[in-house]
Parts: C-alpha cells; sequence; structure tokens
C-alpha cells in the first residue's frame, strides 16, 4: 500500500504516522501561565536534538478536533520555562489521567496525583515522583501551521538536571538498565524498557566494517542468514582467514556427515553460524563459514 498524505483525513494521517514513528518518548510538561497557574500534560512528541547547546523540542498541536490550542502552549508562550519530568513505567497510569482535557484552572498535579517540587533554576515545578526532571528555559516557539492537527515547536533549552541516585552506577552516570522508560506508539499502544528487551549493537563508527559488499556470495545469498547476521558479519573490520588451529567438533560432525551432499552441509553450516551469531560469537561464526 502506497499513501499520499495529501488524500488522508486528519485521524487518518494521526494514525498512520503515530503507528510508524514510534515508539516516541513522553515528555511530561510542567508550564505555568502568566498568574501563575499550574499545568502538567504529557506530550511523545517530543525529543533530544542537540548536545552542545543541551535543546529539546516537544510539539503541544493544535487540536485535531476543532483547531484550539493546548494549556501548555498558551503557558509557554507567557511564561517560556519548563520542566519535562521523565515518565517511566511506575507514572504511566497517573500520566495518561493528566492528559485529560481539564479546564485551565486545574492543576493536574492534583487530579493525576503527583506532588509538586520547586525547580531550582524555573518556576514551574517539577513531578516528585520522575526519576529525572530537566528544567529547561524556552528558546524558541515555531508554529508549523495554523489549522488543526498542526504542531508547535517548543524549543528548550536544558538548564538542569535532577537524576534519582538510585537510577547511577559507580561512576555516576546512568544505568540505562534501571530506568524503565515508557514510550508511546499508535493509538493506545505504550511499551515498557527494561532489561528484558534491551540489547546492544556495537558502534561501527571507529573502525569501519568490511560491508555486505565484500561479503562471499554463498553468504550474501544465503536462505538462512537474515540482515541481522549479515549485518553482524560485514561489521568485522578486515575480512577473517581461515584459522588452521580453529577446533569445533560439531563443525567436524557437519562436515562428515554431509560430506556427499553439499548443498545440505551448506545449509547446516550456515544454520550452525547462524545459531554462534546469535550467541555473539562472530569470529567463531566466521570460521564456521570459511570452512567449506
Ligand atoms: C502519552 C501521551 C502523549 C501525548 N502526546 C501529545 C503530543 O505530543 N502532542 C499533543 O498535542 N498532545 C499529546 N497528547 C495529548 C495531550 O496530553 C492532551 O491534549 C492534554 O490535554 C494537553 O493538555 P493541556 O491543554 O493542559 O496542555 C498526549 C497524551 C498522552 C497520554
Amino acid at each position: 500500500m502506497q499513501l499520499d498524505l495529501r488524500d488522508l483525513s486528519i485521524s487518518e494521517k494521526q494514525n498512520y504516522l503515530q503507528h510508524a514513528v514510534a515508539p516516541r518518548p513522553i515528555c511530561f510538561a510542567s508550564t505555568v501561565d502568566g498568574k501563575g497557574n499550574i499545568n502538567l500534560s504529557p506530550f511523545s512528541f517530543f525529543n533530544l536534538f542537540s548536545i552542545n547547546p543541551p535543546v529539546v523540542i516537544f510539539s503541544p498541536s493544535r487540536r485535531g478536533r476543532d483547531n484550539t490550542t493546548k494549556h501548555t502552549y498558551e503557558n509557554v508562550l507567557q511564561v517560556p520555562e519548563v520542566v519535562i519530568n521523565i515518565v517511566d513505567y511506575e507514572m504511566v497510569q497517573q500520566t495518561s489521567l493528566a492528559s485529560g482535557e481539564f479546564p485551565k484552572e486545574v492543576n493536574e498535579f492534583h487530579k493525576a496525583g503527583f506532588t509538586q517540587e520547586t525547580a531550582t533554576m524555573v518556576r514551574p515545578p517539577m513531578v516528585k515522583e520522575s526519576k529525572v526532571k530537566l528544567e529547561c528555559k524556552v528558546l524558541e516557539i515555531k508554529s508549523l501551521g495554523e489549522s488543526g492537527g498542526a504542531g508547535n515547536l517548543v524549543i528548550c533549552e536544558v538548564l538542569l538536571m535532577h537524576i534519582d541516585d538510585g537510577l547511577l552506577n559507580e561512576k555516576g552516570m546512568i544505568d540505562q538498565t534501571k530506568l524503565h522508560h515508557v514510550a508511546r506508539l499508535g493509538g493506545d499502544w505504550y511499551c515498557r524498557v527494561d532489561e528484558s528487551n534491551l540489547f546492544k549493537v556495537e558502534k561501527p563508527n571507529v573502525k569501519l566494517g568490511i560491508g555486505f559488499d565484500a561479503l562471499p556470495s554463498s553468504v550474501r545469498l544465503s536462505k538462512i542468514l537474515s540482515g541481522n547476521d549479515l549485518g553482524q558479519l560485514a561489521n568485522v573490520h578486515e575480512m577473517p582467514e581461515v584459522d588452521a588451529s580453529f577446533d569445533d567438533n560439531h563443525l567436524k560432525q557437519i562436515i562428515q556427515y554431509y560430506s556427499v551432499n553439499p548443498e545440505e552441509m551448506e545449509k547446516e553450516i550456515h544454520l550452525y553460524a547462524k545459531k554462534l551469531l546469535s550467541q555473539g560469537k562472530i569470529t567463531a561464526a566466521w570460521q564456521v563459514l570459511l570452512s567449506v
């Protein structure tokens, strides 16, 4: 299917785009208006865009339904300061509750049962229950349109970070396994980040990988090895050579057993290499693949 976005209604565009561009981190923004009324609302059109200067952007959109603007947007126009409270799994139901369209004078800290904590450099209060809070000044607000559904980019410089000590490792850095972010996807879907679904991918940017085009064609065109398998094989820094000292009983068995059937042998060898790759044994996988 192909979709020309110009042919879609606002809600169809929202549905396709939000399911596709996901997961999105959640900015739980506390703001105040000129009279000091406090507001707290979640926004998943949010991300980090610059480290130096440290800049994050979130977007309270015009409502698709009636083209009205959100209190958060009106507040940052009056008082260009915001606390971005990072949402973790323990906060997700209360965060969703705070997204209700309460009247302007209603403080969502009270509605959603969060505790206000005074910030150091800005006027809006922080959410005490959030484990990471960013005190920000608003640098610029950029409207992306005047129709319903149009975003308003709130471009924020992060001035001060508050990090719960329980998230830190012995070096004083955030331990990624301890921060159980939740993120928004399409419709009512969310996901939770924790140790059971985190994994690492080695950065290739220091030394270049050999690349797919350097893989032997029997490997590159394998019906067994997937894109992820080939990605690992092609990330070695130079084409491996046969290592005569490589000694592997399972490999020997494959070679003996399938000696009369080269096609089956290749299949078994690729299956074995795939297993080794799934265990992170890239050097061994290469030796297995080079054995035939
Ligand atoms: C997890 C979550 C993420 C949301 N993300 C956005 C968003 O990025 N932009 C937006 O305009 N509304 C978003 N909403 C809806 C707003 O939170 C909702 O419209 C809220 O009432 C706005 O409050 P305000 O008018 O007090 O600023 C989101 C809601 C939830 C629950």
